[in-house]
C-alpha cells in the first residue's frame, strides 16, 4: 500500500502541508543499507528554506488542529494505527535494509507502534481537566473556583534516532498530536526512509493538511537552525548526549524533552538467580547488536560469583548468531549502522586490552560487522567502562559488594536505567534507591516497555519524561479559568 510512495529513482519526498513535495534539482542524499551497501533510496537535503516552510505551514495549521475535538482526533491515530499494522510486513523490509534491523525485531517495533498510537490515543480523552475550590486554601471562602484544562504548546519539533526510526518518531509525534500540537518532523538521516513511511500512514489516516511535517536532511547542515526555529513550541529529541548536549545550549526559553545515551549496568549480586541474569543480560546486551540507549552496557558483578557468572554469558554469547538478517532471521548480532560505528566499537575494546583486560570472547570484524564481544577483568580505567560503544560489545568489572556497585555506578555521567540481579528484595530496593538512574528493574534486563511506564533519564541521559501519559503531558500545559463568585446572601 505504501509503495506509491517512491518516485522514479528511488527518491522519497518529504510531507508537507499535506502534500509530496519534491523540488525539482533538491540535492539528494543516497541512504545505503549497512547491510550490503546497496541504495535504499534517496531523500532531500532540505535547506533553511525548506524548514521555514514547513515550520510556518505547522504554525498556521495549529489554531484549527487544536479545535478538532480530541474524540476525532484520537480517531485519525487509531486509524493510523491500523494502516501501520496492515503494511506492518512491508514497513519490516524497509526498516530491515536501511537500518539493518533483522526482520523479529522490525515487526515487533511496527506492531508496538501501532499499540502506543493507540494508547496515546485512548490516553489523551482521558486526561481531563480539575477543578480546585479556593476554599480549601487557608483564609479563602467558597469566592472562587479555578477550572484547569490541558492545552497544546502549539508547534512541537520531533527528531528522531536512527534505531528506532518508526517507533521514536511515533513516540513524539502521536503524542504532540492528539493532544491538538502540530509537528515538524526531522527524522534520522539513516532511518528516514522508514519514518517517511510512518508519515504515510498518518496521511492515509486522514490527518488535515499541515498538521505534520517532514524535514529531511543531516542534522549537523540544518539542526542548529531548525532547533532554534522562532516559530517552534517544543523540542522533543532522541539521539547521542553530545547531541543533546548541543541542542540545549543553543536553545532558549523553549521547553524540551530529551533522551540521550546510557552506559546502563547490570549488577549481579552474591545470590543473583544466575541462569535468569544471563538471560537478561546476553539479551539487553546483544539484542539490535547493541544498539539501544537501554542496553546493558557493562556488568557489575561480586567477585564470588564472577567467574561462574562470566562462564556462562560466555556460553551463551558464543550461541548468538552474526550476519546478514536479509539471508538469515536467525541472525541476532547484524551489521553496525555504518564503518564509524564498528570503528568506535573495535577503539574500546583494543584500549580496553591494551590495558589488561580478558577478551573471553569475539574481537572478529568484517566491515560494519562486529562479531559480539565479552570482555572480563575490565577496570575503570579503561574507557570501556565508561563510554557508550553502541555495539555488540559487554564488559564484566568485578567488584567486592553492593556499595562498590552503587559507587561505580554512580560515577557514569549517564543515568539512564540499572538493573539489579538478587533473590532479596530488601536489598534490591535498597540499592535502587540510591542508584542516581530514571529506571531501576529489578532481576530484569533494562528497556523502555511497555511505553506507558515514565521512561527517562537523568544526567546525561536527558532531559524530562517520556511515557505516554507523560509525553503528553510534557507537550501540554494546564489552563485555569478562575471563575469569581460574589457572595449574594
Ligand atoms: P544522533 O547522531 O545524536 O542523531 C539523533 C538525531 O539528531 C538524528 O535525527 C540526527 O540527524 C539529529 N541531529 C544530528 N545533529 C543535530 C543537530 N546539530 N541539531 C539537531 N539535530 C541533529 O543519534 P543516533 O546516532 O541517531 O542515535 C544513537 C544515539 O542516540 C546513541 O547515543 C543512543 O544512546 C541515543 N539514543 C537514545 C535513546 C533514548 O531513548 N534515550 C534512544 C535511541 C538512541 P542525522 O541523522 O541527519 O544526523
Ligand atoms: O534506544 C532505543 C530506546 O528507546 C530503547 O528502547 O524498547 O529497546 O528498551 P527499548
Amino acid at each position: 500500500m505504501f509503495s506509491d510512495l517512491e518516485l522514479p529513482g528511488k527518491v522519497y519526498p518529504n510531507y508537507q502541508s499535506g502534500k509530496w513535495i519534491q523540488k525539482e534539482g533538491a540535492d539528494l542524499i543516497e541512504i545505503r543499507s549497512p547491510l550490503d551497501g546497496s541504495l535504499v533510496g534517496k531523500v532531500t537535503a532540505m535547506c533553511k528554506d525548506d524548514v521555514d516552510e514547513a515550520m510556518d505551514i505547522a504554525k498556521r495549521a495549529q489554531p484549527r488542529w487544536r479545535d478538532v475535538p480530541i474524540h476525532r482526533r484520537a480517531e485519525i491515530l487509531h486509524r493510523a494505527a491500523s494502516i501501520l499494522t496492515e503494511n506492518a510486513r512491508e514497513m519490516v523490509e524497509v526498516l530491515l535494509y536501511e537500518i539493518g534491523k533483522d526482520r523479529k525485531s522490525g515487526l515487533s517495533e511496527v506492531l508496538r507502534t501501532a499499540d502506543y498510537i493507540r494508547f496515546a490515543a485512548d490516553s489523551a480523552k482521558n486526561m481531563p481537566g480539575e477543578s480546585i475550590p479556593s476554599e480549601s486554601f487557608p483564609g479563602f471562602t467558597k469566592s472562587k473556583i479555578s477550572l484547569v484544562t490541558r492545552e497544546p504548546l502549539g508547534v512541537v519539533l520531533a527528531i528522531s534516532p536512527f534505531n528506532y526510526p518508526v517507533n521514536l518518531s511515533a513516540s513524539k509525534i502521536a503524542p504532540a498530536l492528539v493532544a491538538g500540537n502540530t509537528v515538524v518532523f526531522k527524522p534520522a538521516t539513516q532511518g528516514a526512509i522508514s519514518a517517511l513511511h510512518l508519515v504515510k500512514a498518518f496521511e492515509m489516516a486522514g490527518l488535515p493538511a499541515g498538521v505534520l511535517n517532514t524535514v529531511t536532511g543531516y542534522g549537523q547542515d540544518i539542526g542548529d537552525y531548525t532547533v532554534t526555529h522562532e516559530k517552534l513550541d517544543f523540542i522533543n529529541f532522541t539521539g547521542s548526549t553530545q547531541v543533546g548536549k548541543r541542542i540545549a545550549g543553543l536553545v532558549k526559553m523553549k521547553p524540551m524533552l530529551m533522551e540521550l545515551g546510557g552506559k546502563d549496568p547490570a549488577i549481579v549480586l552474591e545470590d543473583a538467580n544466575l541462569p535468569l541474569a544471563v538471560s537478561n543480560i546476553v539479551s539487553g546486551a546483544y539484542s539490535y547488536s547493541g544498539q539501544r540507549c537501554t542496553a546493558v552496557k557493562r556488568v557489575l558483578v561480586v567477585d564470588c560469583v564472577a567467574d561462574h557468572l562470566a562462564d556462562m554469558l560466555r556460553e551463551k554469547v558464543a550461541a548468538l548468531k552474526a550476519g546478514n538478517p536479509a539471508a538469515d532471521d536467525e541472525v541476532t548480532i547484524v551489521p553496525l549502522i555504518d564503518e564509524h560505528a564498528a570503528d568506535t566499537v573495535m577503539s574500546l575494546v583494543e584500549e580496553a586490552k591494551d590495558k589488561g583486560a580478558k577478551l573471553l570472547l569475539g574481537g572478529k570484524r568484517e566491515k560494519n560487522l562486529v562479531h559480539p564481544v565479552l570482555m572480563d577483568h575490565v577496570t575503570t580505567q579503561m574507557k570501556l567502562a565508561w563510554e557508550e560503544p553502541f555495539g555488540p560489545v559487554l564488559p564484566i568489572i568485578r567488584i567486592r559488594d553492593a556499595q562498590e556497585a552503587i559507587e561505580i555506578a554512580n560515577r557514569s555521567e549517564y543515568g539512564l536505567q540499572s538493573c539489579i540481579f538478587t533473590q532479596n528484595i530488601d536489598q534490591a530496593f535498597s540499592i535502587a534507591s540510591r542508584l542516581e538512574v530514571g529506571t531501576v528493574q529489578v532481576n530484569g534486563k533494562t528497556e523502555r516497555g511497555p511505553d506507558h511506564f515514565p521512561f527517562l533519564g537523568v544526567k546525561s541521559s536527558g532531559i524530562g519524561v517520556q511515557g505516554i501519559r507523560y509525553s503528553i503531558e510534557a507537550m501540554t500545559r494546564p489552563k485555569a479559568i478562575v471563575i469569581n463568585i460574589s457572595p449574594h446572601l
